[in-house]
């Protein structure tokens, strides 16, 4: 939620489209704001904190919690590959909390969020 590593996703509307009150014209580029929206003081209470013990038992809101895109998997653009990488997610958090003792090499990660993916410029170093 808090580092998405696609930050935004665009689009040019194809069609006229009229949306909460807005006429968006065809061919005009839409973006839609991955990283605000997961940041969205809205939605989200104390936004800016990585707290997954937020989401227990918690409905996730599909137009709120939107790193790999937004709305219902068989009608939007929203990445089918979400499952999957919940699954990886859940396996790696697994094995970095029970199999191995680890540390960051550089605590302070710098983020580039003008490229896409955003990934840290050297990788994410770890040592074992
Ligand atoms: C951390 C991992 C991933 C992230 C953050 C991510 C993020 C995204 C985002 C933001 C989109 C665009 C959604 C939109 O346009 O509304 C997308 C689309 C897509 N993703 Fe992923 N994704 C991830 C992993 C995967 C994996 C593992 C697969 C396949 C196994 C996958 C396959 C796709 C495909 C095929 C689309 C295009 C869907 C379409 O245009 O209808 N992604 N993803």
């Amino acid at each position: 939620r808090t580092y998405p590593f696609f930050p935004a996703t665009a689009a040019i509307a194809r069609e006229d489209i009229a949306w909460q009150g807005e006429t968006i014209r065809a061919g005009c580029r839409v973006i839609l704001d991955i990283y605000g929206t997961n940041r969205d003081a809205r939605y989200w209470d104390d936004p800016d904190t990585f707290s997954p013990a937020r989401f227990l038992g918690a409905e996730k809101d599909p137009y709120a919690f939107i790193p790999q895109g937004a709305g219902d998997h068989p009608v939007t653009h929203r990445c089918p590959g979400e499952w999957l990488t919940l699954r990886i997610m859940e396996c790696f958090t697994r094995i970095l909390q029970e199999e191995l003792r680890w540390r960051l090499v550089d605590p302070e990660v710098d983020l580039n969020y003008s490229a896409l993916p955003a990934l840290p410029k050297d990788a994410l170093k770890i040592s074992v």
